[in-house]
């Protein structure tokens, strides 16, 4: 288990692909008792755990980890101040997601707060790197999906996918930054009752991604902003 947590968050952080000697800090996602944790301390990045469990938290506390950590469940969101994380990490815990243990749990809104808030959190040029255990495909799909909705862009890594032992599963993402920008005009323009330059954001949206900004330009030209 000990030596899992630990290979899985070396290849978290292969994932993300940090360049090497930049020293970051990190969000580490269902940080439990802060195994992962140490893993990034060695790699002498800095971190902040969260984690549903007191208990789990505690062990980490016992053993004096370096990170801080906090006791919240991401199912109902978080906030820390817009642009704090370099990256986010997670080993073996976002699968809870698509789980409903309550009566009252509903796996896609849960999603949903957790992708939002860690949109928010983090900085332009962000990186995700996810290990999760899902129980079949379709949660693989409300994973990504409810990703992609909140604002990510990225995809689904398996290692090792024809073994039962050492199949593990990924999910890499990054923040979707021409969305974000279109986002942000399509709200400026909304203000602004630019009825005609919001249907136009709309029909990019739908567009392919190479074409998106070609079609940005002409709408920045449109409207009187040069380059
Ligand atoms: C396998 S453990 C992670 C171990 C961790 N990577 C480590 O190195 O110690 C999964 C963790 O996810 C946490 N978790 C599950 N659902 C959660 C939620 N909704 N919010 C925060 N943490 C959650 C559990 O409490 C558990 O500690």
């Amino acid at each position: 288990m000990i030596k899992t947590q630990i290979e899985l968050t070396e290849r978290c952080i292969e994932i993300l692909a940090i360049p090497p000697e930049k020293e970051c800090l990190i969000l580490d996602i269902g940080c439990g008792s802060c195994l992962s944790g140490s893993v990034l301390s060695e790699h002498n990045h800095t971190w902040i755990g969260l984690d549903i469990s007191k208990p789990m938290l505690n062990i980490g506390r016992e053993n004096s980890v370096e990170g801080d950590l906090l006791n919240i469940d991401i199912g109902q969101g978080f906030a820390f101040r817009p642009g704090t994380f370099d990256y986010a990490i997670s080993v073996s815990a976002i699968q809870w997601l698509c789980v409903a243990e309550k009566k009252k749990d509903n796996p896609l809104k849960r999603l949903k707060n957790f992708f939002s808030s860690l949109y928010k959190c983090l900085v332009i040029g962000a990186r995700c790197a996810f290990q999760f255990y899902p129980d079949n495909p379709q949660q693989i799909e409300l994973i990504t999906k409810s990703a992609i909705e909140s604002g990510f862009t990225g995809g689904v890594v398996v290692d090792f996918p024809h073994s039962t032992k050492k199949k593990n599963t990924f999910f890499s993402c990054k923040l979707d930054i021409l969305r974000k920008v279109l986002m942000k005009l399509l709200k400026m323009f909304l203000k602004l009752k630019m009825m005609k330059m919001k249907m136009m954001l709309l029909i990019i949206f739908n567009k392919e991604e190479k074409e998106k900004e070609k079609s940005i330009m002409k709408v920045f030209i449109k409207v009187g902003i040069g380059f």
